[in-house]
């Protein structure tokens, strides 16, 4: 009995020995092969912080307050610095210098861009990569020329671009108008107005500010940036197949699908009327490209691309301009003065008899420098989509090895202490000589540069320029009586949105 206890204590004992052999084995080549693909050492690769096993330095950047762990990095490592972000090596550029070297003059060895396991979740595929997140190939290629064409071919159905974006702001000042100067909250009605040059671009047709099926969506919109760029979204991107788990997480796809059927009824409607003959907005157009190409099978023209480029139009195109222009309403409700400036110039230059147009633009200098200080001070889009290398360059003394991603910090060059006079002020003379004439500068990257620039830059500052004079030649906005200063104190999705305000809009 006794023995036999023994016995099978010892086989015990053998058995553990021999696995934990293996397991110290195991481990013991499991941190090789993770050195082995952290610790490529390239001569003059921007320095970086040391990384941990297999995490790299993604518990030092954490999730939460990461651009203040990234603000100390960059103080330590200067423009050009290198993170390890588990098996991914990413090299963040910070500075109009560092900018300037690599995404203009080295604009198309730049211009790929990492695939994102998020991305992924989320639907999009090697085939169906949309616009935003495709790789520099082929498909980028055909999707980017085609999506400007149509941009400048229709100006929409019969109305120009222009014309339909200004009845737009008329719509938007007669709601701001109905409020009868009470307090009221901005987000979602401008929200509704930017989205509706997209909507009218992609379907011909725009939403009623009472619509519920629209406004519902557009909620949507933004529950799914909200999801996508938190706690979430980020878990997917490290370890994409939690998703085969049930969990919060499944929010994400959830959304996804919610988008895509709201866009389903669209495109069918769009099937059935289609009529070659007349194409009537983007949908149209993308049909007709379809038919046009459908034997080729290595096209970028399929269902599943109609799906995604215009759902990635819809998320480009209006939550960026819509937080500009709510930027744009607070800072001239907390500078009361220039507020007065843009009026006076208004009233001079265009009156009230007319519409402003974009012709007036050259006419208007200080009006022009606001819109430009409210994109350089707003910052709204602090980080850009990650890039990745396609050849490998030099730049800045370093080297930066093909396949690199590269983190491109746009508000650092926005923010750059050593262009601006005064970076982190709103401080319209930026963009004035001393005549008051308006002046470009070098250093204005709100929309990136180089090869994968903003595709809709030209339509974004068309918007700017008609919403904003339109709004300020209608109304005076101000605090409400008794209201707190409301915080500037942004809020991250990808976005950089002001905290909800309310605001007073008086006639003028
Ligand atoms: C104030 C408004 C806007 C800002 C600040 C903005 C900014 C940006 C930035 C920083 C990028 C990334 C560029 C890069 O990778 O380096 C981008 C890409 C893009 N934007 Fe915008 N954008 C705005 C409005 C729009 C509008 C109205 C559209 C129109 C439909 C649009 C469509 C796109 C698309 C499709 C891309 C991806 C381009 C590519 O990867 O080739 N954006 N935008
Ligand atoms: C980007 O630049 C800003 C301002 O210079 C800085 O505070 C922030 O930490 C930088 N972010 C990264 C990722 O380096």
């Amino acid at each position: 009995m006794n023995m036999e206890l023994l016995q099978n204590f010892k086989s015990l004992l053998q058995l553990f020995n021999s696995t934990g052999v293996i397991a110290v084995f195991l481990s013991v080549f499991a941190l090789l092969f993770d050195l082995m693909k952290r610790r490529k050492v390239w001569d003059r690769y921007p320095p970086g912080p040391w990384g941990l096993p297999f995490l790299g330095n993604m518990l030092q950047i954490g999730i939460r307050k990461q651009h203040l762990r990234l603000t100390e990095l960059s103080k330590k490592f200067g423009n050009l610095y290198s993170l390890q972000l588990g098996w991914v090596h990413a090299v963040v550029v910070n500075g109009f210098d560092a900018m300037k070297e690599l995404l203009i003059k080295k604009s198309e060895d730049c211009a790929d861009r990492p695939n994102l396991p998020v991305i992924e979740v989320l639907g999009y595929t090697d085939k169906n990569e949309g616009i935003v997140m495709a790789r520099y190939g082929r498909s980028w290629k055909e999707q980017r020329r085609f999506i400007l064409s149509t941009f400048r071919n229709f100006g929409l159905g019969k109305k120009s671009l222009e014309d339909r974006i200004s009845e737009e702001a008329g719509f938007l000042c007669t709601e701001f108008q109905m409020k009868k100067g009470h307090p009221f909250e901005t987000h979602y009605i401008i929200n509704n107005a930017v989205s509706n040059v997209i909507c009218s671009i992609i379907f011909g047709d725009r939403f009623h500010y009472e619509d519920e099926k629209f406004q519902e969506l557009l909620h949507t919109f933004e529950e799914s940036l909200r999801e996508t760029s938190g706690f979430w979204g980020q878990v997917l991107n490290v370890i994409p197949w939690v998703i085969h788990f049930p969990g919060p997480h499944q929010k994400v796809v959830k959304i996804q699908r919610k988008m895509e059927e709201f866009l389903l009824v669209f495109i069918k409607q769009h099937k059935e009327t289609f009529d070659p003959s007349e194409k009537r907005d983007f949908i149209d157009a993308f049909l007709a490209e379809m038919e046009k190409v459908k034997d080729d099978p290595d096209t970028s023209f399929t269902e599943g691309n109609l799906m995604l480029t215009t759902l990635d139009l819809f998320f480009a195109g209006t939550e960026t301009t819509s937080t500009t222009l709510r930027w744009g309403l607070l800072f001239m409700i907390l500078n009361p003065d220039m507020q007065c400036k843009v009026h006076e110039e208004i009233d001079r230059v265009i009156g009230k008899g007319r519409n402003p147009n974009s012709g007036d633009r050259v006419n208007l200098p200080y009006t022009d420098a606001v819109i430009h200080e409210i994109q350089r001070y707003g910052d709204i889009f602090p980080i850009g989509p990650p890039r990745r290398m396609i050849r490998d360059v030099n730049i800045m003394g370093h080297f930066i090895p093909k396949g690199t991603t590269i983190v491109t910090n746009l508000s650092s060059v926005l923010k750059d202490e050593t262009v601006w006079e005064k970076p982190h002020e709103f401080y319209p003379e930026h963009f004035l000589d001393t005549n008051g004439k308006f002046v470009k500068r070098d250093a204005f990257l709100p929309f990136s540069a180089g090869h994968r620039i903003c595709l809709g830059e030209q339509l974004a500052r068309l918007e700017l320029f008609i919403f904003f004079t339109t709004l300020m030649q209608h109304f005076t906005f101000f605090l409400p009586d008794g209201e707190p200063k409301p915080s500037t104190d942004a809020s991250y999705m990808f976005t950089l949105a002001p905290p909800p305000f309310k605001m007073c809009a008086k006639l003028r």
